[in-house]
């Protein structure tokens, strides 16, 4: 059994992996300020899972609390870093927020990690390191632009660290997992997405239109060069990713990477119109949505769909759920956690 410390591991990716992971037979201790989660997040784990993680509260924006709480587990085997901040909105307005807390957690983390030699590493990336892809399918390979948010350009520069740390540590291994859209929960309706405020993300506007506390989703933009006008994107169950990050941990700890610094992206390789999801969420769940075509939303690309070529080679994964249960399994968490409201 191998323990993993998993940073940010009460927040929506973060409590799916820990469920992976716990499946997988591997003991998981979580690092979280709980900025932006609860620690009822460890309850529902456990609920789920029959196994608790060991919750460790530490602001990793602090070298000396995160080199401390790294020492309590020198016996870890990998890192699967999730803390960051990630609204889009959110580090438009206040950038130095988001440079200061991707950047100090990273950097502190990284350098506890080499102190006591935990030498695996797996990060949290996106696939808006691809700013507007020129072509589809997006591949590893596809030029990295500049996103179009500081919290964009923390997961672009954050793989450029890691580059330069790995090539001057060739002892050390990162995988850095670049998500398409994760969206979905898991099928227990115990943990999902949960964001503060007013949602950025479609899903879980949708979800909370469907709950009533939402008035209108709004769709941005009809007017795009896709089959029904509204954007693509590659929606990915949250349990897939989360299943992809156990596959990548397994592959750093039994040693198998080819080498010490590499990329996948994580997607379905198919891409799903607005109107497309919004559809297969009130099919799905016998509902309808109230919505309104608006406006385009500043800095959206018109169509972005991974290739997932690579990491089905390389790690032998690829999504396993569909578009239908991602949408289920999203309002079956909503319904639940609202059923006492
Ligand atoms: N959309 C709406 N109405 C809404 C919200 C979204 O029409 O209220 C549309 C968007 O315009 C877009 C699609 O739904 O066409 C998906 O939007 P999301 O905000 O859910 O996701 P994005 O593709 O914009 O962003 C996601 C992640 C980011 C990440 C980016 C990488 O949320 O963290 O993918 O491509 F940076």
């Amino acid at each position: 059994m191998s323990k993993i410390i998993v940073t940010g591991g009460c927040g929506y990716i973060g409590s799916h992996t820990c469920i992976a992971l716990l499946a997988q037979g591997h003991e998981v201790v979580v690092f979280d300020d709980l900025s932006n989660a609860t620690k009822e997040s460890i309850d529902r784990i456990e609920k789920i899972a029959g196994k608790r993680p060991e919750l460790c509260i530490v602001d990793l924006k602090n070298k000396n609390a995160t080199s401390a709480a790294f020492e309590a587990h020198k016996e870890a085997l990998a890192v699967i870093h999730f803390a960051a901040y990630k609204a889009v909105k959110e580090s438009v307005d206040h950038p130095l927020q988001y440079y200061e807390n991707n950047f100090f957690s990273l950097i502190n983390t990284l350098t506890a990690q080499q102190k006591l030699g935990i030498n695996n590493f797996i990060f949290s990336s996106s696939a808006t390191v691809y700013g507007m892809p020129e072509t589809c399918p997006v591949t590893e390979k596809s030029p990295v632009s500049t996103p179009f948010s500081p919290y964009g350009n923390t997961k672009k520069i954050a793989e450029e660290i890691l580059k330069d740390h790995t090539a001057a540590n060739l002892d050390f291994s990162v995988i850095s997992l670049r998500y398409f859209n994760p969206i979905g929960a898991h099928e227990s309706g115990e943990i999902g997405e949960l964001p503060n405020g007013i949602p950025n993300n479609l899903m879980p506007y949708i979800t909370q239109t469907a709950a009533g506390i939402r008035e209108k989703l709004m769709v941005f933009g009809n007017d795009y060069p896709t089959k029904d006008g509204t954007a693509i994107r590659d929606y990915i169950h949250v349990m897939d990713l989360a299943e992809a990050h156990v596959v990548a941990v397994n592959r750093l700890v039994d040693q198998k990477q080819e080498q010490n610094f590499e990329i996948y992206n994580l997607g379905t390789g198919t891409g799903y119109s607005v109107l497309e999801v919004i559809t297969a969420f009130e099919t799905q769940n016998n509902l309808s949505i109230n919505y309104e075509i608006t406006a385009r939303r500043d800095g959206d690309v018109p169509v972005v769909f991974a290739s997932t070529e690579l990491a089905s080679k390389k790690l032998g994964w690829t999504a396993k759920r569909d578009l239908n249960s991602m949408v289920k399994s999203a309002w079956n968490w909503e319904k639940n956690y609202r059923k006492n409201d």
